[in-house]
Formats: C-alpha cells, sequence, structure tokens
C-alpha cells in the first residue's frame, strides 16, 4: 500500500482573531492537498491551533477571561474561517486536546529516561513577546536588545533542559545532505548559519506554574508546565498518532509519518522548525529517512501607506480581515488572489486593487467569457467529433498540452502562482481561436458544417479540462463549470486521465450561468 501524502501546516495562536497570513498558509496548504489527490496520491492534512503559552495567558488576563474560554472562543473564529474558505482538512489538532497531551508527557518521560533532559538554574535574558531567552548573540552591536524583542527581563530560575547541543553536529549533516529538506532551496543557508548557535546552547523546555499555569504539566515534575513551542511542535506527530493511547480513533502512525510537507512562515523557520524541531525527533529516536520536509513560505506584508490603498473607495476600506475579504468579494476572488500574487517562498504587498484586478481580468473577462461564449455557441446541442483539423485545431491542442504539462511541473514544486499562470495562458489562447475562427459566423455557412463542430469541440473540451486544472484553487467554481458543461463522471478524473476526449461525440452540454460576476468598485 503506498503511503499517504501527509501534509500540515503550522498551528496557529488563536490570542486574536485569524488574519491574512493565517488565511494564506492554510489556502496553501489547501490547494496543494487538492492537487495531490488530483493527481492521485491519498492525502491526511493536518492543521489546527496552538493554544497554550505565555502569549495566549497575557491576553485573557489581559481581556479578564478564563484563558480556557479564551482559546475556545477564538478557536472557532479560526473553525468556521477554515469552513467559510473551503480549507479541507483530514485532522483538526488542538494542543489542548487529551490525545496530544498524552503525547507530549509520553515523549517527556522517554527523554528523560534517556538522559536527554536535565535541571538547572539560570538568570537570563526573556523576550516577553517572542516567547523566549535571548543569549549575547541576540544583542546590538551597542549592546542592547533591538526593539523586535518587546520587553525583556531578568529571570532567574529552574528549568528543565533538553540537551540540543548533542544533535548539533547530527542537525549539520542532515541539512547539508537534504536528509532534512528545506524548501525552497534558497532558504537552507540560512538554517546552515543559525546551526552553529545551537551548537553551543541547550533548549529550555519547562517554565514554573508559578509563571505560566497554561501549558502542559511536566509528568515526572508538576511544578512545571511544558514550554510552548516543545509542546506545540508535537503536533505534527500527536495527531498523526505517535504514541497514541489504546482505542485512540487518530491514524495510523506508520501510514503518514514522515511528513511530505510542513507548510510554515519564514518567521518560525530559525530556531523552531529547523533546529528544535529535528533535534526533538533526533532525540526520540526518529532515523534520517524519518525527517519531515520543510516548505517556507513567505510573508505577506500590509500596503496601508501607499497612495493607491487611499484611492480605493470608502466602503471597501482597508479590509484585511479574512472573513470580511471573503463576504464582501467572494471566496473564489480570496483564494485565487492569495496563491496567484505571491512566488511560494517570496514575500508580497497585500493590495485590494490587485486582488479585484486580478479576479476581474484572469476569471470574469478571460476564463468567464471563455466558458459563457463556449456554452453559448454551442447552444445547448450535442458536440460532434469530426476529421476536420487545421494548423488552428492543432495549436489548440498543443497549447493545451503546453498548459497542463506547465502546470503539472509547477505544482510539483508548489509553485501556485506559475501553474495558475500556465492555465491563463491556454484560456488566453482559446479567446484568441475564438476571435480568429468567428463561430458566429461559421454557423451562418452551411459548408462550414465540420469546421464549426470542431472550434465549439475543442473550446468545450478545452473549458472541460481547465477547470478540472483549476479545481485545487477553486473547487466550487471547478464543479460549476463541469456542471454547465454537464461533464459529471461518476469517478473524478485524475491529472493522469487528462487525455483529449473527456467529451464524447454526441455530448449535450447546459445552459451557461456567470461563475465569476465582476467585482464592481462601488463609488463614493
Ligand atoms: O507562529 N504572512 O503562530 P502564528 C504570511 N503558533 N504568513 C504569516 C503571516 C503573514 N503576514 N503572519 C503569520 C505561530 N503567518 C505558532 C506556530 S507551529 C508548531 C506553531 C504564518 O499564529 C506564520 O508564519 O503566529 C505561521 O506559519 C502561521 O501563520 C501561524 O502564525
Ligand atoms: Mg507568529
Amino acid at each position: 500500500m503506498s503511503k499517504d501524502y501527509f501534509i500540515t501546516t503550522a498551528i496557529d495562536y488563536p490570542n486574536g482573531l485569524p488574519h491574512i497570513g493565517h488565511a494564506y498558509e492554510k489556502i496553501l496548504a489547501d490547494v496543494i492537498a487538492r492537487y495531490r489527490r488530483l493527481n492521485g496520491q491519498r492525502v491526511y492534512f493536518l492543521t489546527g491551533v496552538d493554544q497554550h503559552g505565555q502569549k495566549m495567558q497575557q491576553t485573557a488576563e489581559a481581556e479578564g477571561v478564563n484563558v480556557a474560554t479564551l482559546a475556545k472562543r477564538n478557536t472557532k473564529k479560526f473553525l468556521s474561517l477554515w469552513d467559510t474558505l473551503g480549507v479541507h482538512y483530514d485532522g483538526w489538532a488542538e494542543t489542548t486536546a487529551d490525545d496530544h497531551k498524552h503525547c507530549v508527557q509520553a515523549i517527556l518521560r522517554d527523554l528523560h529516561d534517556k538522559g536527554q533532559l536535565y535541571k538547572k538554574t539560570t538568570t537570563l535574558s526573556y523576550s516577553v513577546r517572542q516567547e523566549q531567552y535571548l543569549t549575547d548573540k541576540d544583542r546590538t552591536s551597542e549592546g542592547n536588545f533591538g526593539p523586535e524583542w518587546g520587553e525583556v527581563v531578568k529571570l532567574e530560575e529552574e528549568n528543565w533542559w533538553f540537551k540540543l547541543s548533542e544533535h548539533a553536529a547530527w542537525l549539520k549533516g542532515a541539512v547539508e545532505s537534504d536528509t532534512f529538506k528545506i524548501l525552497p532551496a534558497f532558504r537552507k543557508s540560512e538554517v546552515t548559519n543559525a546551526i552553529e548557535r545551537a551548537a553551543d546552547t541547550d533548549l529550555c523546555i519547562s517554565r514554573p506554574k508559578a509563571r505560566l499555569h497554561w501549558g502542559i504539566e511536566i509528568p515526572f515534575d508538576t511544578d512545571f508546565v511544558t514550554y510552548v513551542w516543545f509542546d506545540a511542535l508535537i503536533n505534527y506527530i500527536s495527531f498523526a498518532g505517535y504514541r497514541k493511547a489504546g482505542g485512540s480513533t487518530l491514524p495510523d502512525f506508520d501510514q503518514l509519518w514522515p511528513a511530505d510537507a510542513h507548510v510554515i512562515g519564514k518567521d518560525i523557520l530559525v530556531p523552531a522548525h529547523s533546529i528544535y524541531w529535528p533535534c526533538m525527533l533526533h532525540a526520540m529516536g526518529f532515523a534520517d529517512d524519518q525527517m519531515p520536509t520543510l516548505l517556507v513560505h513567505g510573508w505577506w506584508n500590509s500596503k496601508s501607506q501607499s497612495g493607491e490603498e487611499e484611492k480605493m473607495s470608502k466602503s471597501l476600506g482597508n479590509v484585511v480581515d479574512p472573513a470580511e475579504l471573503a463576504q464582501k468579494f467572494g471566496v473564489d476572488a480570496l483564494r485565487y488572489y492569495l496563491v496567484r500574487d505571491i512566488t511560494t517562498g517570496k514575500d508580497s504587498a497585500f493590495d485590494l486593487s490587485r486582488l479585484i484586478m486580478l479576479f476581474n481580468t484572469e476569471l470574469a473577462n478571460d476564463l468567464g467569457n471563455l466558458l459563457n461564449r463556449s456554452l453559448t455557441l454551442t447552444k445547448r446541442g450535442a458536440l460532434r467529433v469530426t476529421d476536420y483539423d487545421d494548423g488552428q485545431t492543432q495549436a489548440l491542442r498543443e497549447s493545451l498540452a503546453e498548459s497542463v504539462a506547465a502546470y503539472q511541473t509547477a505544482m510539483e514544486h508548489d509553485e501556485v502562482s506559475v501553474a495558475l499562470g500556465a492555465i491563463n495562458s491556454h484560456v488566453v489562447h482559446c479567446n484568441g481561436f475564438l476571435e480568429r475562427n468567428k463561430p458566429w459566423n461559421l454557423a451562418k455557412d452551411e459548408s462550414q458544417a465540420d469546421r464549426l463542430a470542431a472550434a465549439l469541440y475543442h473550446i468545450c473540451e478545452s473549458c472541460t479540462h481547465l477547470a478540472i486544472l483549476l479545481g485545487p484553487v477553486l473547487p466550487t467554481a471547478a464543479e460549476k463549470i463541469l456542471a454547465q458543461l454537464r461533464f459529471t463522471p461518476e469517478s473524478p478524473v485524475l491529472l493522469a486521465d487528462l487525455q483529449w476526449g473527456l467529451l464524447q461525440d454526441g455530448h449535450e452540454t447546459g445552459k451557461p450561468k456567470p461563475v465569476f460576476p465582476r467585482i464592481e468598485i462601488p463609488q463614493d
């Protein structure tokens, strides 16, 4: 039996509301998961929320609510957003769940038994905002801690430490040899540089309950809870069934692990995902071929200072709440924009005018018009497969084949924007084909019947392929398009089945209904 494609995302802090960065990451992972299914793979997609830690406790204190209540209340906002945005996960990771707690404590006991944990007292500088201890290497050239750390306090306390440094030499080799893989490749050098630090620093993995009660209790020393990152990273294996309790309904770990993609943002690559996590796994006894692959995405920056934003109408405002964006512009426009206007791994500037422009141009105009014309011209009549072939029909089939190949290559490398560009290039080709062949004129000339039939067949067949390719990014729209084409096979068409001739001779298409109504910008 083939192993599943196991994809996970970072688990979000629910100490506030979900924002556009959270939405991007989950949509990116959802698109990859859906693409892998289209590619015939069995997929398990895990995502969730990171409910413990100092930030949660502080937010709860500031708001005067019970921290568990806060976690539950905000978690609901994330769940509801994923539902709205069509993010379909198979597993939901909530770090306050009993299954997770059971696993974290089992791991802590294992590591303790192996001599990987020890207790010591230290005086350290601690960044409250970043929830991490700072070292002299974090100081500026003037010897201070920069403003990015927020409030820095001195703490003397006894804690449990993990012998991270024992694994640094192994990690260096694992990163250099791609045993532990980091994608895109340009991110690797950041990690290589950071490993030097790990060689002389262990990781503090506990917090005294006196200062932080909101966490998983250290099972062999109950005055302490587990440091939030140590707890959170374990979600990738706990919810995949690692060390699960008897009777648990969690998946079968051997079927899932190692993860084919941990989808994370660049800010949590170093040190958490590229140093702590592989070293934790190595200490637990995971072999080299059991290391996960990291897929590191870039950052969505806001573009609020720019003049363009001010040109936007007041009623649109500077909305960046993903739920509100989806409500105002539609889920398709938001999903499309967030994976179209960024290169996977790189940063981008969030720009509402580009969201609208991309939707109106590539979807409403290019694809929407193509579909509408194809179905209108066909007039719900039967498509006819003929022997007619000329340079243009041949070029159209070649354009489709090129787009499919480019799409597949791009998606194999998680380059969703490139894949969408490949789809659009065939859409544009088809619209040009219609302009050149003018089937509306051919229809008036009996002697052109075969040429007309070939033209109609070629564009309807193209629309069918295009909708299937678009499916991972816009699943609902793709379904609508296929329904209008009346292409509704019993089992889903996979990428490997995308051969010319999906529509049979005599196939009757349906009625056109706009799938991508233009977004009109209200004037005020
Ligand atoms: O870091 N653009 O949670 P988080 C793109 N709980 N991605 C962004 C972004 C932006 N503007 N802002 C945040 C945490 N992200 C931890 C993770 S994993 C074991 C624990 C991404 O809510 C960010 O990079 O701060 C991260 O991958 C995810 O959203 C959650 O961020
Ligand atoms: Mg963060």
